[in-house]
C-alpha cells in the first residue's frame, strides 16, 4: 500500500469509529463512505482474495443486503438484491439482478430498479415480486420519497419478450401506498412489501412491515386492480415488543409431503407461515398456522410466537429472507442474505460485504410444527471428487482427518450413530437458550456424548479451524440434540465477531441416526443439522486454513463412541456474476 493510502486507510479507521450514524434505513450508515471507491474498486487485494466465495452468490465488488423480488419467468430465474453501486458499506440502494437457469450459475444484467421517480428518489428498498394470472410479473417495493418517507410502488417488464427482463417501467401513479395522517402509518417503518396473494373474493392481498411503538405490524392492504390499494382495518397480525418487522414474508404450505404451493392457495390441506426479521435484533422468526381467510387475519398455532422461544430459519448468520415459489418444480424457496462477520475495515480492505445464502427448499416438517430447509437438488451438480467415508467408529477423544476433498470448497454428508446413551449429560432446565449453552460448552470442553462433529476450514496444526458438532444431553424421558457452530477458533484475526451459534434439533437419536450437512466456501460454513431441522449459518476468515491449506477433520471429544459414515465432495466453481 502507498504511503498516501495508508495514511488515507488509518485516518478512514480512526474516523469510522466515530462516524457511525443509525438511520432509519436500519443499517449502520456510514455518510462518507458511501461513495467512497477508491479501495473498492477494479482491483481485488491478493492478501484477502480468499474470502470470496466459489459458489455463494456475491457480486465482484461492493455492498449487498437482501435478496429482492426472488420470480421463475419463462424458465429463468431472477434474482434482485440491495446493492449500493458506489461503495462497500449500505448506501445508494438500487436493485441490482441477476438471472440463471439453474439456481449455481448465475449472469449479471444492469440494475433493473434505481431511483428515477419522486416516489423512489432517495432510494429503492425491498419488495417482492407476484406473477400475476396472465403469467405477466410485476413488482411491490418501497422507495423512499424526497421527504425520506417510506412509500410502495409498482414496476412491471418493459419488454415480456425478452426472458432476461431486463428493463423495468415504474408506473405513473406512484406511490401506490404511502403513510398519510389519517391511516396513522408510521413513516420511518412501513416497508418491504410481500408477494400478493389473491382471495376468493378476487381482491389481491399484500402485507407491508411495520410498527406502532414497539409492536411489530403485518399491514395489510387490498386491491381489485393491483394499482389502487385500500389498508385494511386490522393488520393480518402483529406482536408486542418486537419491534419493527423487516421484510415480513407470508406463503402457505402444504401440510402432506415437500411440494411447495403457489401463495394464494389456501384449505383444509394448507398451513401458513408467517416470517418477520426483527430489527431489533437482526434474527428472523417464523411462526406457523391458520389464515382465516374470511376476517383476513393470520393465527399462529399455539406455543409459536415470534420471540427468542420462537422458530428461526437460521441460527446463525441470515436476514432480511424471502420465499418464492417455483412453478416449474413445484417447490417454495428461500433465498436469505448473509452479512458479514468481519470489521468495515475489513470490508473496505477486501472490497465487499455481504452474500446470499445457497437457495434452500422448504416444506412442513411431518410433526407440522416446524418447517424443513434443504439446500436446492441442483447445488449437487458441483459435485466433483468424492471421498467416501467408511463407517468407522471416532473413539471419544479422537481426531481423524477426511483427506482428497477441496475443503475450502466442499460439501459434507456425515452421520453420527450412538449404541449407548447411558451416559449422557443431564440437562440443567435452565439451559433453554442453545447459543448461550453452545458458547459454554464449546468444542474444547469434555463431555460425554460429544461434542463430536467436524472441524472444517481448519490449518494442518489445528490453530484455526471451525467446529460444527453436536452434544447428546438427557431430559425427563428424552433426549435432547444440540447443534453448535463454534467461531472461536476460526481466524487468528481478532477483528470478527466469532459468537458461537447454538440450535436444539427436533431429533429423537434413539430412533434416527443423527445427520450433518455442511456446505463450506471459503468464508462461509452453511450446517443442516437433523436433515434440514436446524440450520446454522457461519462467517470465517481463516489466515491459515486458506484455500489448499484448509483441512477438514471429524473428531470426538466426549467420553462415548461414536460411529460416523458419510461422503464428502470437492464442488466445482460456480458462475456467480
Ligand atoms: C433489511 C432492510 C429492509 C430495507 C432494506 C434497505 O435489511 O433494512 O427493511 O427495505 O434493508 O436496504
Amino acid at each position: 500500500m502507498a504511503i498516501s493510502s495508508l495514511f488515507l486507510y488509518c485516518f478512514l479507521c480512526l474516523w469510522l469509529g466515530h462516524a457511525v450514524l443509525r438511520l432509519e434505513a436500519s443499517h449502520h450508515v456510514y455518510r462518507s463512505l458511501q461513495t467512497y471507491s477508491e479501495l473498492t474498486s477494479s482491483h481485488h487485494h491478493p492478501d484477502t482474495e480468499p474470502y470470496r466465495t466459489g459458489y455463494h452468490f456475491q457480486p465482484p465488488k461492493n455492498w449487498i443486503n437482501d435478496p429482492n423480488g426472488p420470480l421463475i419467468y419463462k424458465g429463468i430465474y431472477h434474482l434482485f438484491y440491495q446493492y449500493n453501486p458506489k461503495g462497500v458499506v449500505w448506501g445508494n440502494i438500487v436493485w441490482a439482478h441477476s438471472t440463471s437457469t439453474d439456481l449455481v450459475n448465475w449472469t449479471p444484467h444492469d440494475a433493473a430498479i434505481f431511483p428515477s421517480q419522486p416516489s423512489d428518489i432517495n432510494g429503492c428498498w425491498s419488495g417482492s415480486a407476484t406473477i400475476l394470472p396472465s403469467g405477466k410479473p410485476v413488482i411491490l417495493y418501497t422507495g423512499i420519497n424526497p421527504q425520506n418517507q417510506q412509500v410502495q410502488n409498482l414496476a412491471y417488464p418493459k419488454n415480456l419478450s425478452d426472458p432476461f427482463l431486463r428493463e423495468w417501467v415504474k408506473v405513473p401513479q406512484n406511490p401506490l401506498m404511502a403513510p398519510t395522517q389519517a391511516n396513522h402509518i408510521n413513516a420511518s417503518s412501513f416497508r418491504d412489501p410481500t408477494t400478493a396473494w389473491l382471495g376468493p373474493d378476487k381482491r389481491w392481498r399484500v402485507i407491508i412491515g411495520s410498527k406502532q411503538n414497539q409492536r411489530g405490524l403485518a399491514i395489510l392492504y387490498r386491491s381489485k386492480d393491483f394499482l389502487s390499494w385500500v389498508k385494511a382495518k386490522h393488520p393480518l397480525h402483529s406482536a408486542k415488543k418486537t419491534g419493527m418487522w423487516e421484510c415480513p414474508d407470508f406463503f402457505p404450505v402444504s401440510i402432506h409431503g415437500q411440494n411447495g404451493l403457489d401463495s394464494s392457495e389456501n384449505g383444509p390441506a394448507v398451513k401458513h407461515v408467517l416470517k418477520a426479521s426483527l430489527d431489533n435484533t437482526k434474527h428472523e422468526y417464523y411462526t406457523i398456522g391458520t389464515y382465516n381467510i374470511d376476517k383476513d387475519i393470520y393465527i399462529p398455532d399455539k406455543g409459536s410466537v415470534e420471540s427468542d422461544s420462537g422458530l428461526r430459519y437460521d441460527y446463525g448468520k441470515f436476514y432480511a429472507s424471502k420465499t418464492f415459489f417455483d412453478s416449474s418444480k413445484n417447490r417454495r424457496i428461500l433465498w436469505g442474505w448473509i452479512n458479514e462477520s468481519s470489521s468495515v475495515e475489513g470490508d473496505i480492505k477486501k472490497g465487499w460485504s455481504g452474500l446470499q445464502a445457497i437457495p434452500r427448499t422448504l416444506w412442513l416438517a411431518k410433526s407440522g410444527k416446524q418447517l424443513v430447509q434443504w439446500p436446492v437438488q441442483e447445488i449437487e451438480k458441483l459435485r466433483g471428487k468424492t471421498v467416501k467415508l467408511p463407517s468407522t467408529v471416532l473413539k471419544g477423544g479422537s481426531v481423524r482427518e477426511v483427506v482428497g476433498v477441496t475443503a475450502a470448497q466442499a460439501d459434507v454428508e456425515i452421520t453420527f450413530g450412538i449404541s449407548d446413551f447411558k451416559k449422557a449429560e443431564v440437562l440443567d432446565p435452565s439451559w433453554t437458550d442453545p447459543q448461550l449453552l453452545c458458547g459454554q460448552k464449546s468444542a474444547t470442553v469434555k463431555g460425554s456424548l460429544g461434542p463430536f462433529g467436524l472441524y472444517v476450514l481448519a490449518s494442518k496444526d489445528l490453530k484455526e479451524y471451525t467446529a460444527v458438532f453436536y452434544r447428546i444431553f438427557k431430559a425427563n424421558n428424552k433426549y435432547v440434540v444440540l447443534l453448535c457452530s463454534d467461531q472461536s477458533r476460526s481466524s487468528l484475526n481478532k477483528d470478527n465477531d466469532k459468537t458461537t451459534y447454538g440450535a436444539f434439533v427436533k431429533v429423537d437419536p434413539l430412533r434416527e441416526k443423527l445427520s450433518l450437512r455442511n456446505l463450506i466456501d471459503h468464508s462461509i460454513v452453511e450446517s443442516f443439522g437433523g436433515e434440514g431441522k436446524a440450520c446454522i449459518t457461519a462467517r470465517v476468515y481463516p489466515t491459515l486454513a486458506i484455500d489448499d491449506d484448509a483441512h477438514l477433520y471429524a473428531f470426538n471429544y466426549g467420553t462415548e463412541d461414536v460411529k460416523i459414515t458419510g461422503s464428502a465432495w470437492s464442488l466445482k466453481t460456480a458462475k456467480i456474476n
